[in-house]
């Protein structure tokens, strides 16, 4: 398993290698259009250069917030650059936590530039990246975790500079960057569907319905779509899980946290019930 560049809530490490497993043997190109942490994109990567399959041509992603296409972008192109930010500020933080937090806190939130995002995203609660609604600030506190050392971080870059020769990254809406795959290419989406997510990646508006019509016509001029869909659902109290357009999907099939296997389901649904569903992975063919 490719390990975590960004410390990142939600991020689908854990079942990269469950959904990759499920892709096309051979593709075209790779859209991720909503790309977070890369953890996809990266074991995908890892996964066809050891592996030999999927087979597949470039991978392009792409996601709202500049800072963290930034990331991806220094990784690829200047990993020393990131390398040596992070040692001076971990150095420092491991002196003085609390100070150095809000240090570079504050500076990210004049310049919002990617290297201070980096240490934040290593350094914040969680990995819970939350900006404020009225105005955008990160508003994160300091988790109380001891941040992975310069000499680890410094391996990880290494191995992502690697894996990133074969990326391109674009900081764009999802709607223009699935508009560029063509017949044979693959997409995989992770869009911040539940409410929590609202807040969390940047206060951005999100419509499931337009994804959902995206899809349609992704699907429609033969691209291969694949949609995460974090439905956690309490079997005794709400459910929050989206029930997709009549047709629209071919496969739906549930990756159940707890025993990280996948249950194939003959009508979707109904044999979810009193099953703690962390999320659904639906496919357009
Ligand atoms: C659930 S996260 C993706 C997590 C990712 N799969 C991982 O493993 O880390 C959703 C991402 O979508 C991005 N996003 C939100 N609205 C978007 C939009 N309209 N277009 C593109 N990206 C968007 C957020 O910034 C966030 O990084």
């Amino acid at each position: 398993m490719v390990p975590a560049l960004l410390k990142w809530i939600g991020n689908k490490q854990r079942f990269a290698s469950t959904i990759i497993g499920y892709m096309p043997d051979t593709f075209g190109d790779y859209y991720e259009p909503f790309l977070g942490s890369g953890a996809v994109l990266a074991e995908l990567i890892n996964t066809s250069e050891n592996w030999g399959v999927p087979e597949f041509g470039k991978a392009y992603g792409s996601d709202v917030l500049p800072f963290l296409i930034d990331v991806f972008n220094i990784v690829r192109d200047c990993p020393d650059e990131i390398i040596s930010y992070y040692k001076k500020e971990i150095d420092e933080y491991y002196l003085r936590p609390d100070e150095k937090y809000l240090e570079v806190r504050e500076r990210f939130n004049k310049s919002f530039n990617a290297l201070d995002f980096c240490v934040l995203s290593r350094t914040c609660y969680s990995g819970v990246i939350r900006f404020r609604k009225k105005d955008g600030y990160m508003s994160t506190p300091r988790g109380p975790h001891k941040p992975i050392s310069p000499e680890t971080f410094g391996d990880r870059v290494e191995l992502w500079h690697r894996l990133l020769q074969r990326a391109e990254f674009t900081c764009e809406g999802y709607l223009a960057a699935m508009d560029r795959a063509k017949s044979g290419d693959l997409i995989y989406c992770d869009p911040p569907y539940t409410h929590s997510q609202g807040i969390i990646y940047g206060a951005q508006e999100f419509n499931i319905d337009d994804l959902f019509a995206k899809i349609r016509e992704c699907k429609e001029r033969g691209v291969y779509v694949m949609l995460s869909i974090n439905g956690t659902r309490d079997s005794k109290k709400k459910d929050i899980s989206v029930t997709p357009p009549e047709g629209l999907f071919e496969r739906h099939l549930i990756v159940n946290c707890g025993t990280s296997m996948i249950d194939r389901l003959q009508h979707s649904g109904e044999e979810m019930k009193d099953k703690k569903v962390d999320d659904q992975l639906l496919l357009t063919w």
